[in-house]
C-alpha cells in the first residue's frame, strides 16, 4: 500500500497506515518525516547488497571477506525487512542522507519519542550490533505492532532477544 503520496513509496497495508498515522502525528509536533525507503523487491535488494559488496572488493576484501562485511550493511537479499514491506528508512527533508548523523536531527529524536506508539521500533539500535548483525541504523524502523513495540522499546529489547526469551 503507498504510504508515502509524494513518491509512491509503500510498506505493507498495516505498516502503511501506522506510518501514515506517525507521520502526521510528527508533523503536527512541527517535525518532518520522509519516507526514503519502504517496501523493495528482492531484486532491487540484490542491486544494494551487491553494490555495498563491490565497495569493499574495491578496498581490497577477497570475495569471502566483501560478502561477510556487505551483509553487516546490507541484508542478503530475500533476508531483509524491507522485503516484507515492513521496514521503513525514515529521513528529515533537511537530512537526507542515511548515515549516523540523522541521530542528531529533530526527525531521529521524534522517532525515538514515538515512533513505538505508533508499532514501530528501532530495528538495529547501537551497542546490538552483536546482537542483531547489523551495525548501528538510525534510520531504520521496524512495523511489529503497537503492543510489541511499546514493549521492546521499555525493555530495551532487540527482537533477536525477545524472540530468545520466549
Ligand atoms: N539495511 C538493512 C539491514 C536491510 O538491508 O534490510
Ligand atoms: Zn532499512
Amino acid at each position: 500500500k503507498v504510504a508515502e503520496e509524494s513518491t509512491g513509496k509503500e510498506l505493507a497495508s498495516e505498516a502503511a497506515d501506522a506510518y501514515i498515522a506517525m507521520k502526521q502525528a510528527a508533523a503536527a509536533d512541527g517535525v518532518g518525516l520522509l519516507l526514503c525507503s519502504g517496501y523493495r523487491t528482492v531484486e532491487y535488494q540484490t542491486n544494494l547488497f551487491n553494490n555495498e559488496k563491490q565497495e569493499w572488493l574495491n578496498k581490497g576484501l577477497n570475495e569471502q571477506e566483501a560478502y561477510d562485511k556487505a551483509k553487516t550493511v546490507v541484508a542478503v537479499p530475500g533476508y531483509s525487512e524491507h522485503n516484507l514491506g515492513l521496514a521503513a528508512d525514515i529521513v528529515a527533508p533537511d537530512h537526507q542522507n542515511l548515515d549516523e548523523a540523522f541521530e542528531k536531527t529533530a526527525a531521529f529524536t521524534w522517532l525515538d519519542a514515538h515512533a513505538a506508539e505508533y508499532g514501530f521500533i528501532l530495528r538495529y539500535p547501537k551497542g546490538k550490533e552483536h546482537i542483531t548483525g547489523y551495525g548501528w541504523e538510525p534510520w531504520h524502523i521496524r512495523y511489529v505492532t503497537r503492543s510489541l513495540a511499546l514493549y521492546l522499546t521499555l525493555t530495551g529489547l532487540t527482537l533477536e532477544e525477545y524472540y530468545e526469551q520466549k
